[in-house]
């Protein structure tokens, strides 16, 4: 029987384990109760009695080894199976950290707030929830005026004085209301539309307002800042074209178009064959605007535009629905990194 508990420490202490299965039989060999240390003590009775004390000791040592070495070997495979406890290991290469890049109306609102900050405009803001004032009367839409319904608005519930503004031309009514000319400025922001959202049209999307108010601003300025403008944006070769139109807010008023950047003005499906694209609404303002802003009509003049951030990007990018740009599809935005 001690020949026996030797030669089984013998065993135990050579085992070497790889997996939980051959722990597990490991377990089953030494540990269970049809284990070998298990059959010793079935023998145990034909020990004879003066040796019982001794013999038992050198079992129950055994047994606590058997026991000791088994918790061990689980530990170890623990171990090896948890990445976290293993060592760094700092000849490892190292994994890219993807960090991201701006969302293209970030950056086309950027680069079109950069093109007039360059001849002398300042960003100016003003709030997305507005009062119909600053969105309509002050900007000479009438009261019950059919030209209010030229934009679908969101009114508030409660109080129907008060909408998310339609454009951000209710910016040009803040800064003439608050501001002494000469003003120049640019007004980037949010703005909202009942709209069904469809490729051309979402009821969320962003606009540039451009105003310009001094003694004796005329229409060729107007038209020279639009020029440099579209030339900035869409490249030297850039022509623009514009054409009559009508806003409550000016008069004369214009739709400006710039000439195909990517059929060079002869035709193609993206101009749809005429040669021009449409990027915004301008005109002189309207007297009764700045009267209504407390500018004295008789002694000054001004010009503003207003431009969709969206459009230019679409037209500048080439992308045809304007849902992407909402839809944060990572493979949509993927193709903007490093644009800018
Ligand atoms: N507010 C117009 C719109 O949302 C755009 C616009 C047209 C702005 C002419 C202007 C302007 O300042 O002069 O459609």
């Amino acid at each position: 029987m001690i020949l026996k508990i030797e030669e089984l420490h013998k065993q135990l202490e050579s085992i070497k384990i790889d997996s939980e299965e051959a722990l597990e039989n490991y377990r089953q060999q030494y540990l269970s109760k049809k284990g070998e240390i298990q059959a010793l003590l079935a023998d145990f009775k034909d020990v004879p009695k003066e040796d019982k004390p001794k013999v038992g000791q050198l079992v129950n040592v055994l047994k606590k080894r058997a026991q000791e070495i088994y918790n061990e070997l689980k530990a170890e495979l623990g171990n090896n199976n948890n990445e976290d406890e293993v060592a760094f290991d700092l000849t490892r290469p190292v994994e890219f950290s993807h960090i991201g890049a701006r969302h293209p109306i970030s950056m086309v609102r950027k680069e079109i707030i950069d093109i007039f900050n360059r001849i002398g405009f300042v960003i100016s803001e003003g709030p997305e929830v507005e009062d119909d004032f600053h969105i309509f009367t002050a900007l000479n839409f009438p009261k019950e005026h059919p030209a209010r319904d030229m934009q679908d608005t969101f009114f508030i519930e409660k109080d129907p004085d008060i909408a998310l503004r339609t454009h951000t031309s209710s910016v040009q009514a803040r800064i003439m209301e608050s501001q002494k000319p000469p003003i120049r400025t640019i007004s980037p922001g949010r703005v909202f539309r009942n709209e069904a959202i469809s490729a051309r049209a979402h009821c969320i999307f962003h606009q540039v307002e451009g105003l310009y108010v001094d003694k004796d601003v005329s229409f060729a300025d107007l038209k020279q800042t639009l020029l440099y403008f579209a030339k900035e944006m869409f490249g030297e070769e850039t022509k623009i074209r514009l054409r009559p139109s009508y806003f409550p807010f000016t008069e004369p008023s214009a739709e400006v178009d710039v000439s195909c950047n990517i059929c060079g003005g002869k035709g193609c499906n993206v101009c749809k064959y005429t040669g021009w694209l449409e990027i915004l609404g301008c005109g002189m303002v309207d007297p009764n605007v700045l009267d209504n802003c407390g500018i004295d009509s008789n002694e000054y003049t001004g010009f503003a535009f207003g431009m969709g951030v969206e459009r230019i990007a679409m037209l500048k990018y080439q992308v045809k629905d304007l849902r992407y740009f909402f839809e944060n599809d990572k493979r949509f935005l993927d193709q903007f990194t490093g644009a800018y």
